[in-house]
């Protein structure tokens, strides 16, 4: 049975009809094409189809499409404003914090949303934050330290170009 649902994602409307069983995560990937949420385990296990769901990491893979109205939806696309990429991608990319990428847009969206309840995390409150999302490739000490990196840059206000 298809439903009509309005998502807000990454600040914009979409009207759809999506079947009731339809996950969020096919939604933006198949629908919408917003690609960069990744496609895992669909079990809840894995973590890589993490997006913020009023600003708070969600399995995408968990969540129906239908129960997303009404709630702001943030995927790895809507994180750079006016063509410039956030802190936490910068500093990603220049500390080279991964490898296939895979993992990555939802280790920085949960990097995100815990930078916002804590600003100046330790390297021990970034591990456990990101626990939840399984990287099969760096073995973590770069995607730690690059958090770290795009916190102190967030908290002096600079944008984390070299
Ligand atoms: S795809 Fe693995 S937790 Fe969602
Ligand atoms: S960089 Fe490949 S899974 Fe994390």
């Amino acid at each position: 049975m298809d439903q009509p649902v309005r998502l807000q994602v990454n600040g914009r409307e979409y009207r759809l009809l999506v079947p009731v069983h339809r996950t969020l995560l096919e939604v933006l990937r198949e629908d919408l094409g917003l690609v960069g949420t990744k496609h895992g385990c669909e079990l809840g296990e894995c973590g890589v189809c993490t997006v913020l769901v009023d600003g708070k990491p969600t399995l995408s893979c968990l969540l129906l499409a239908v129960d997303a109205e009404g709630h702001e939806v943030t995927t790895i696309e809507g994180l750079g404003q006016d063509g410039a990429l956030h802190p936490l991608q910068k500093a990603f990319a220049e500390l080279g914090a991964l490898q296939c990428g895979y993992c990555t847009p939802a280790m920085i969206l949960t990097a995100k949303a815990l930078l916002e309840e804590n600003p100046t995390p330790t390297p021990e409150q970034i591990r456990d934050a990101l626990s939840g999302v399984f990287c099969r490739c760096t073995g973590y000490v770069k995607i730690i330290e690059a958090v770290g990196t795009a916190a102190r840059h967030l908290s002096a206000g600079t944008s984390g170009s070299r």
